[in-house]
Formats: structure tokens, C-alpha cells, sequence
């Protein structure tokens, strides 16, 4: 197979830990016989510095012309006080609309030897093999209008119902690949756009009388995911909430910095991201974790290639190096060795 990668390596730790994840893919490739040729691009804060613009039109153009992209992370203080449109993450949001990536796919599996950094107890974490679908495209992050004055603030929550279908499919699709459940959040008892989205749930069900779906309340998910995380498969929800529940399940596993995610849009293009930031504090020291965005190339591999395999073969090295107690510094303990990013990504690279 021949793909072309976009590689938008960013700020902060973002080039380290995709440096990381390309030397997976390049080892992949080799291993079962793919070639994947990579074109790299600015975004983010280096693409304020280099074009004055968080994402320009070349890389906009690089992007277009390939089969997937993979993003490292953006943001900084050093363009903290620029204003609104000349800030790294302006760069995020507008790739996401541009290529309509309306579905953010944030898989949360435990590894068992991470657990001792999992604020649950170990019985409460041990089960947990969720997947968070975030609708990425609409909501208050987008509606109009929107306005701020002394005075007062506006946002607006806005769904048509083809936002709501086409994420809706896309969810049940992935519950019956996964354990065949389904858990659909709203705030139905407040909001019509819950109300909208409860209905067409509904609907959409009939066409999958396989998956097992129940409707639940964002308050009382937040609660239940921190006292039962075991209980869900597939969680599909609106862009604000998906937002807080998926920071909320990030921290079962004990690490931020083993957590892929994907965007994507129904076809085989994808965007693929470690779900972390920058982390500016650690950048440049070699000691990042870059465990998140090597599984972020799984899961293109994964829904944008179709090599399931290869995939697979990827997360079973990364837990064998975490199995074999090598950890980078932000997960290490008493008993466990110490590695910095490059020399953790050649165990994975040697286990594959
Ligand atoms: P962060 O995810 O960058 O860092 C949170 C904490 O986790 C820090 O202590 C950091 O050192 C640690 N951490 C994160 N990833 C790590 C890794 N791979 N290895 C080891 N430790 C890791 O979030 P924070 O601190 O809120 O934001 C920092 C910058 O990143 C900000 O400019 C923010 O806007 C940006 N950001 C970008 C995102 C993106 O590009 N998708 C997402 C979240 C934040
Ligand atoms: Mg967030």
C-alpha cells in the first residue's frame, strides 16, 4: 500500500513526539511492506512565526493533497496575548472545519501497568475500554451570534439535524465494530438541541437493533464516569460536552500521555492527534511521552488505511515496553526505569 502523510509537527513537545511516531510508521511500513511518504508542514504557533497566520494556505494545499494528517500539538505562552485569529489554536479549529471533521474518536483504554498512576482504584480502572465520539463541528464553538461587550456576552448553540445524523451513524457504526453498546449524552431536560438529538437517536436505532443504546444526562454521566467507567463502550455526544467528558476520561488511565484521538469525516480521510498539548514546560528536554501520538498512527492506520493489523501490532508494542516496567518520566515510579522519548521509542521500534 502507498499513502501520502501531511505532518504537522506544531509547538511545544509536538515535533519531538511526532519525530517519535514517524519512526514508528517508517518501521511499519518496512515491516509490512507500505510506503508512506511523508510531507511536512507548519501549523500552530510555528505557523504564526513563519507565515504570521496559525494555518496557511500551503499547508491547507499539503493536507488536500494527501490521505491523512498527523498533528503533533500547538500553543505556547509566547502567543498567549496575540489576538484571537493569530493564536496557535485558531489553527486547530480551522483545520477541523475546513476538512469538516466532524467526528473526534477518543479511545480510553487501561493499560494494567499503568494503573498505580490512575487516581481510581485499580478494580474501578482495571475494566475501563471506552471510546468518547465527540461531534467536532458545531455546537457553541461555532454558533452564531456570538458577541461580547461589558455589558454582556453572547454564544449560541446551533445543530441542523444532518450534523446530528451523520455523528449519530457514525457512533453506531463504531459500537457495532466495538462491544455493540451505545450510550447517547444530552441535557434533554434543559435544551432543545438535546431534545433534536435525543429524537434522532431514536430513529437511528431502529437501523441498528444490534447495538444496545440508552439516552443519558451529561450531569449524571460525569458522575458515572469516574464511579463506573467500565459500564461504556461507545459514548457519543455534542462538541462542549464531548470536550469535558473526554478531559474527564483522560485522567482513568493515569496519563495523558498515552491517549490517541482521531477526527474524522465518514471517509477515509483523518486527522490524527495525541489528545495532550504542548506541554511548553518540558519541551526541548527530550523527557516527553510520546506513547500518545505513536497510538495516534495506529488509529490512522487503523480508519483511514484499513490496516488493522498493523495496527494492532503497534498498541501490542507499546503495552509490551510498559509491560517490560520502561516508562518515560511523566509515568515513572519507584520501581520502573526511566527513559527519555528517544530512547522509549527505540524499545517500542525493537519490540516491532
Ligand atoms: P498539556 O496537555 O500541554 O499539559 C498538561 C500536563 O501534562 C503538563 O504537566 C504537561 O507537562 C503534561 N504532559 C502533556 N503531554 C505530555 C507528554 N506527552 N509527556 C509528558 N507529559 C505530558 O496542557 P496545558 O498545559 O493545559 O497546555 C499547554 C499548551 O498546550 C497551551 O498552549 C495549550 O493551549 C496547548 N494545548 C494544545 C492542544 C492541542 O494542540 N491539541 C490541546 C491542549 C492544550
Ligand atoms: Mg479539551
Amino acid at each position: 500500500m502507498e499513502k501520502i502523510i501531511t505532518v504537522l509537527p506544531g509547538d511545544g513537545i509536538g515535533p519531538e513526539v511526532v519525530a517519535s511516531a514517524v519512526k514508528v510508521l517508517q518501521v511499519i511500513g518496512k515491516r509490512f511492506n507500505h510506503t508512506f511518504h511523508l510531507n511536512y508542514a507548519a501549523i500552530g504557533g510555528a505557523a504564526i512565526d513563519q507565515y504570521n497566520n496559525p494555518l496557511p494556505e500551503e499547508t491547507i494545499a499539503m493536507c488536500e493533497a494527501s490521505d491523512a494528517i498527523l498533528l503533533g500539538a500547538v500553543g505556547g505562552p509566547k502567543w498567549d496575548n496575540n489576538p484571537p485569529a493569530l493564536r496557535p489554536e485558531k489553527g486547530l479549529l480551522k483545520i477541523r472545519k475546513h476538512f469538516d471533521l466532524f467526528a473526534n474518536l477518543r479511545p480510553v483504554k487501561a493499560f494494567p501497568s499503568l494503573l498505580a498512576s490512575s487516581p481510581l482504584k485499580r478494580e474501578v480502572a482495571e475494566n475501563v475500554d471506552l471510546m468518547i465520539v465527540r461531534e467536532l463541528t458545531g455546537g457553541l464553538y461555532f454558533g452564531e451570534p456570538r458577541k461580547k461587550t461589558d455589558a454582556g456576552a453572547i454564544d449560541t448553540c446551533v445543530y441542523s439535524r444532518e450534523e446530528i445524523e451523520r455523528i449519530v451513524e457514525n457512533a453506531f457504526e463504531l459500537a457495532r465494530l466495538r462491544r455493540g453498546k451505545l450510550c447517547s449524552v444530552d441535557k434533554a431536560n434543559v435544551l432543545d438541541t438535546s431534545r433534536l438529538w435525543r429524537e434522532i437517536v431514536e430513529e437511528k436505532k431502529k437501523q441498528y437493533p444490534d447495538v444496545e443504546t440508552e439516552h443519558n444526562l451529561v450531569d449524571s454521566v460525569a458522575m458515572k464516569l469516574i464511579t463506573n467507567p467500565g459500564h461504556y463502550d461507545v459514548i457519543v455526544t455534542e462538541n462542549l460536552f464531548g470536550d469535558i467528558l473526554s478531559d474527564e476520561a483522560s485522567v482513568i488511565t493515569g496519563s495523558l500521555g498515552v491517549l490517541p484521538s482521531a477526527s474524522i469525516r465518514g471517509d477515509n480521510f483523518g486527522l490524527y492527534e495525541p489528545v495532550h498539548g504542548s506541554a511548553p514546560e518540558i519541551a526541548g528536554q527530550g523527557v516527553a511521552n510520546p506513547a500518545a501520538t505513536i497510538l495516534s498512527v495506529a488509529m490512522m492506520l487503523q480508519y483511514s488505511f484499513g490496516l488493522k493489523e498493523e495496527a494492532a501490532e503497534i498498541e501490542r508494542a507499546v503495552a509490551a515496553v510498559f509491560e517490560d516496567g520502561y516508562y518515560t518520566a511523566d509515568l515513572a515510579q519507584e520501581h520502573t526505569r526511566t527513559l527519555t522519548t528517544e530512547e522509549w521509542t527505540e524499545k517500542v521500534l525493537n519490540e516491532i
